[in-house]
């Protein structure tokens, strides 16, 4: 595939950063991009920091490689323990994404909210900042749950039924009954079982994620061209699972799908 200046990169542990690139796809349709699922490697989310730092590199200048000039860290595990290294070490311009937790501070109104995150996301310091920058100041209560079962059911591109339901009643559910209002998708994983989640929980639970404001922060660093740009899709995990999966995820999103290797 052929880059051009404004080629965007985008990386994940898996197939979750997929939910954001339709969300960047939307707002920039003639922009090239190139997306890496380490699925080799995930979850990154019951990983050390180290190990998601080094994978991260490794990811970036294998998308910087493939052309790439700004780099979208569509994944919140790798944005809390990576991004600040990422862009120490390359001179291009990382959009990074952590959970939406100021969002919800402005929108809860009970006083309660519920971040659904991965647990390398929740025990990042980064993540500890959020809290005291948005919630402690104003007196509000979080609970926090990580999801390991979210990740694993998407990535077997399993979006509902019995086993998703049980899922976010052992995850989500019990936030609800202790009084949040608003729940945060801390992952990106996460928004590809909204549905289920929403029915869950109920039509009166918010549920908050980060992806169409990630891809409009991303437009404001590339200028889009005219025409549809093509997408290409890399999986460092099976090919055949992503050529499944893909259909699931992104219908009807024309991309090509490949297998790549990354030390
Ligand atoms: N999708 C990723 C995130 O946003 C990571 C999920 C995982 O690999 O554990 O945190």
């Amino acid at each position: 595939m052929e880059s051009t200046e404004n080629t965007i990169g985008i990386l994940d542990s898996g197939v979750g950063g997929l939910s954001v690139l339709l969300e960047i796809r939307k707002k920039l349709p003639g922009t090239p991009v190139h997306y890496i699922g380490d699925s080799a490697w995930c979850p990154y989310g019951n990983k050390a920091a180290e190990l998601i730092q080094s994978r991260s590199y490794a990811v970036t200048e294998q998308l910087i490689e493939m052309g790439a000039r700004t780099i979208v860290v569509a994944c919140n595990s790798a944005t809390i323990h990576a991004v600040e290294a990422l862009r120490a070490r390359y001179p291009i311009p990382f959009v990074g994404m952590e959970p939406a937790v100021k969002p919800a501070s402005l929108c809860t109104k009970s006083g309660t909210i519920g971040v659904l995150a991965t647990e390398a996301s929740i025990a990042g310091e980064k993540f500890h900042t959020l809290l005291k920058t948005h919630i402690h100041p104003k007196g509000l209560k979080v609970i926090t749950q990580p999801c390991p079962d979210f990740v694993s059911l998407v990535e077997d591109g399993i979006l509902d039924g019995a086993k998703v339901e049980a899922a976010i009643r052992e995850y989500a559910l019990p936030m609800v009954e202790a009084g949040a209002d608003t729940l945060v998708l801390g992952c990106t994983h996460y928004p590809f079982l909204r549905e289920s989640i929403q029915s869950v929980v109920g039509h009166d639970i918010q549920l908050i994620d980060t992806g169409a404001a990630v891809a409009r922060r991303t437009a404001t660093l590339v200028e889009d061209n005219e025409g549809l740009a093509p997408i290409s899709v890399h999986t460092t995990g099976n090919l055949a699972c992503l050529e499944r999966l893909f259909p699931i995820l992104c219908p009807s999103l024309p991309a090509t799908l490949h297998q790549i290797t990354i030390a």
